[in-house]
């Protein structure tokens, strides 16, 4: 009955923004930073303790906790029927410097739905989970999004295994190391399954505060691709040898860098995003000629076309450059767009509404993400979509990144009544 209101909308009303924000702070505190920034890479030590920190919660909120071969947490609430579970949730690992709110939002923000429903008495059919996907970000083990992507399709998690860190642990040994953390945790398989999901994230962009937005409907993920490029040359005395002589692999990457930058700058109309993010330089000596340079490109587009056109050009100035010295690349990871059902950008376009009308703060903003997700590997699975809150200044993996506390609640109630819907299907 619409009157005394739905579960979804006691659900969305039950949500409560001080429990939210004293959430954000308790997780934040670990890896945080004078700056206000959060240093918690994938499955380093601090991560683990923000793991632990994460079960209780959730313990406490009365979830059953399991881990999977892939160390991604999942916060159980149960349902009334043995129906397939209704996902939520996000990341909580961070960039070297992140922000407090990229992937640790969604997490929390799930569990204030779980807080909301308990507190409004709401029994749902379906589960919901609420998940904490491992190693997210691929700043430390890349590519990005590995957990996420070894629930979906377990035959890639031996690859990812062998994957090296800069100290030489392979994500292998630090996914046995974080089980090993959570002995007590119940485990389970990759790939269990799941009704739908929803993640709720920061936008990390400057679409939803330049339209005076509160909150997103996310219509889809833009497709990325990310190239390791090694030049080598020879190492060689920088005062002795003629410029003409040399094989300076600094130069080599350089003009090609220069070359790429102009080709990104002929794609502006067509919002190709470049970044040339990683750099190692060998020996790395003031006076010694670089014998070795290897760079990272991440490489965005909306339209998997201009991709094909990047690399295309990739391929030939590569093979163009004329010098004593050879450059290689290769391709690590490679998503095409992601475009999520128009069921679920219904749902969450009325759950949204709902929100904004009685905030006073209007209609969602439709726009797609500039940042990869989780979101991209389970729409691959089951019926998947994201919402998202205004990032002032647009601004995200950085430790200035913020929200306001009014739209961080706006979210979570829009996740809230999503997800009672969605558990009751
Ligand atoms: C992950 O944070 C990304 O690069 O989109
Ligand atoms: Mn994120
Ligand atoms: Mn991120
Ligand atoms: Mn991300």
């Amino acid at each position: 009955n619409q009157a005394a209101g739905s579960a979804a909308e006691k659900a969305q009303d039950h949500v409560n923004s001080n429990r939210l924000q004293d959430a954000i702070a308790a997780l934040a505190a670990f890896g945080g930073r004078d700056d206000g920034g959060v240093a918690r890479e994938t499955l380093t030590a601090i991560d683990l303790e923000a793991r632990r920190h994460l079960i209780t919660s959730a313990r406490a909120l009365g979830c059953e906790v399991e881990i999977d071969d892939c160390a991604n947490l999942f916060f159980r609430r149960p349902g009334t029927t043995d129906l397939p579970p209704v996902l939520t949730g996000s990341h909580a690992d961070t960039q070297p410097v992140g922000g407090k709110l990229d992937g640790a939002y969604g997490v929390l923000a799930g569990l204030e739905v779980i807080a909301a429903l308990n507190d409004a008495g709401i029994q749902t059919q379906r589960a919901i989970e609420v998940v904490a996907w491992t190693n997210e970000e691929g700043s430390r083990f890349g590519p990005g999004a590995m957990g996420s992507s070894a629930f979906v399709d377990p035959s890639r998690l031996p690859a990812y295994r062998e994957v090296k860190d800069g100290d030489n642990i392979t994500f292998g040994a630090a996914v046995d190391t974080a089980l090993q953390a959570a002995a007590d945790v119940k485990h389970r398989g990759l790939r269990q399954p799941i009704a739908s999901c929803v993640e709720l994230h920061i936008e990390q962009g400057p679409v939803l505060e330049r339209a005076h937005a509160a909150l997103g409907v996310v219509t889809g993920i833009q497709s990325v691709r990310w190239y390791r490029v090694e030049c080598v040359g020879m190492a060689a005395h920088a005062g002795t040898t003629p410029m003409d002589e040399r094989s300076d692999a600094m130069k080599a990457a350089v003009t090609l860098a220069q070359q790429l930058y102009a080709h990104a700058a002929a794609e502006a109309a067509n919002n190709l995003r470049l970044t040339l993010g990683r750099w190692q330089v060998g020996p790395n000596s003031v006076n010694t000629i670089p014998g070795n340079v290897e760079f990272t490109i991440d490489v965005r587009c909306v339209d998997a076309a201009v991709l094909e056109r990047f690399e295309q050009f990739l391929t030939q100035t590569v093979a163009a450059y004329q010098w004593r010295g050879k450059i290689g690349f290769e391709c690590f990871f490679s998503r095409p767009p992601t475009i999520f059902p128009q069921d679920m950008l219904n749902l969450i376009e009325q759950a949204c509404v709902r929100a904004g009308t009685l905030a006073g703060r209007g209609a969602p903003q439709h726009l797609t993400s500039g940042a990869f997700h989780d979101a991209m590997y389970l729409a691959e699975y089951c019926p998947t979509a994201m919402i998202f809150v205004p990032s002032k200044g647009g601004i995200s993996h950085n430790a200035a990144e913020e929200t306001a506390p009014e739209d961080l609640y706006l979210g979570v109630q829009a996740l809230a009544y999503t997800v009672v819907e969605l558990a009751n299907r």
